[in-house]
């Protein structure tokens, strides 16, 4: 992201937001979705604790490789050193803060900054060769040579997890590991990451990663994907009109076989305690597309029986292919289109949106040729399906922001009192309605106790109790 305009200090008068977000009663207030105070102390609270997706291993494969990406406000560098390891770092320089790197990927033997030249290594470390430009520039005479250069390498991020090639990072030493902090949610990460054929981390991006803005809060993002199947039918209904499915006619996702959009019954609502939430389509037969050509039905059909045999069972009720939100702003499908969205905050009403396409690794040119004709026409902002999404969130934002609009919260109470007890590690709903909103009040309600600054104990506490009182096994998620 180029600029951004949350470099404020939070402001005395802090919000308290558990007000806003009422999920008994189904009412969620607009100011969530259009203060600049609240923004503010979701920049403090949540986005430095949460475990946000940083890039994909296949974006940094050789030493000294480089992808650029954002966590919440603050620019980072993905690194692969020359030991293969995988590294996230504050992209500005400790001596004024100047961005080090300004390229969106690339390899480099280290990055020096354009403004007095420090010179960092791919791992971060201030590089120790004094008084040239391969380190501190004058490293004597500016310093004496007393610079403790061991201590004024790139802010190191304190916990990086890749799984299965995704990479994500948490600025937050006390937080959960990832793996608590997932759960059960990893079904649909596996999903995402294993190769259509079922071997484990199986995949990699397409290079080049959409970017765009939109004029609405992160949040509609997340929410939109973590379990709005509600909008499919009247959103997309030109597009499902239009018939861009992948065999070139028919809905979506499934050609012929998508019934009734949002509407048809099959669809299964998770939401996990700590906000994550997918929503699955369980009506279809076999989980590819039928194609006009021949070998592409064939090459997914292999790869749907092969998975079978490896992960001997079906893909259901372990999770399916989304689409899905991994709290708070990491949002997928992992079948057609299968794609990683992450809304970057920008201001309480502006989000940068970036889309990754992957591909199985193993996948023949004629399928990968196949998939990015379709995932252009599919998604991103020149494809057909995302420019209703945006639309809609642009014209919610400018209408909800007035200041008699604003006086009236949002309606969320679809399915309210109808959640069923989930079966999954830390999951504590599952709804097989129609359709619903339990995963928009689950996702709100520990949004507001994440941006009210709850301590982790505060917050383990609560979801202790809540897994208790749905009849769950009590979570050591944040233990
Ligand atoms: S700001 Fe980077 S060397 Fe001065
Ligand atoms: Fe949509």
């Amino acid at each position: 992201m180029s600029t951004t305009s949350h470099n404020q200090p939070v402001a005395a008068e802090t919000v308290n937001v558990r007000d806003l977000v009422d999920v008994q009663r189904g009412e969620i207030s607009r100011e969530i979705f259009i203060n600049e105070q609240i923004h503010r102390q979701e920049l403090e609270n949540l986005f430095p604790r949460a475990w946000l997706f940083v890039g994909h291993e296949s974006q940094v494969p050789n030493p000294g490789d480089f992808f650029s990406s954002w966590m919440g406000s603050d620019p980072v560098l993905l690194t692969r050193d020359d030991q293969g390891e995988i590294h996230v770092l504050l992209n500005s320089c400790r001596h004024r803060g100047m961005r080090v790197c300004r390229y969106d990927e690339g390899n480099t033997m280290k990055f020096t900054c354009p403004y007095h030249a420090w010179s960092y290594s791919i791992d971060g470390s201030l590089v120790a060769v004094p008084g040239d430009l391969h380190g501190v520039p004058h490293l004597k005479a500016a310093y004496s040579g007393r610079l403790e250069k061991e201590k004024w390498g790139l802010v190191r991020c304190p916990k990086v997890r890749s799984y299965k090639g995704l990479v994500f990072a948490n600025w937050d030493a006390e937080a959960p590991e990832f793996d608590d902090y997932v759960g059960d949610f990893h079904w649909w990460l596996d999903n995402l990451a294993d190769a259509f054929d079922g071997t484990e981390g199986g995949t990699e991006v397409f290079r080049g990663v959409h970017k765009w803005r939109i004029k609405s809060n992160w949040k509609f993002v997340s929410e939109n994907f973590l379990g709005d199947t509600y909008h499919g039918a009247s959103t997309h209904a030109s597009v499902e009109a239009v018939g861009i499915g992948p065999g070139g006619k028919g809905k979506r996702r499934h050609g012929e076989q998508q019934n009734q959009g949002g509407f048809s019954k099959g669809r299964m609502k998770t939401s996990f305690r700590l906000g994550h939430g997918a929503s699955d389509n369980l009506d279809y037969e076999i989980p590819y597309p039928t194609f006009a050509e021949d070998e592409l039905t064939e090459y997914f059909r292999q790869a749907w029986d092969t998975r079978k045999q490896k992960l001997d069972r079906e893909e259901r009720p372990l999770g399916g292919r989304g689409p899905a939100t991994l709290f708070p702003n990491m949002s997928f499908a992992a079948g057609f289109p299968r794609t990683i969205l992450v809304a970057h905050p920008v201001s309480p009403t502006e989000t940068e949106v970036w889309r990754w396409y992957l591909v199985d690794k193993s996948a023949p040119d004629f399928v990968r040729a196949w998939l990015r004709r379709y995932y252009m026409r599919y998604a991103g902002p020149a494809g057909m399906t995302e420019q209703d999404d945006m639309e809609n969130w642009d014209y919610a934002t400018e209408s909800s922001r007035g200041v008699v609009a604003r006086r009236f919260p949002y309606n969320y109470q679809q399915g309210l009192g109808e959640e069923q007890p989930s079966e999954l590690d830390r999951a504590v709903h599952s709804n097989h309605a129609i359709a619903g909103e339990v995963n928009a009040r689950a996702f709100y309600r520990r949004w507001a106790e994440v941006v009210d600054g709850l301590s982790w104990p505060e917050l383990n506490k609560l979801a202790e109790i809540d897994e208790r009182a749905s009849g769950q096994r009590v979570g050591e998620a944040d233990a």
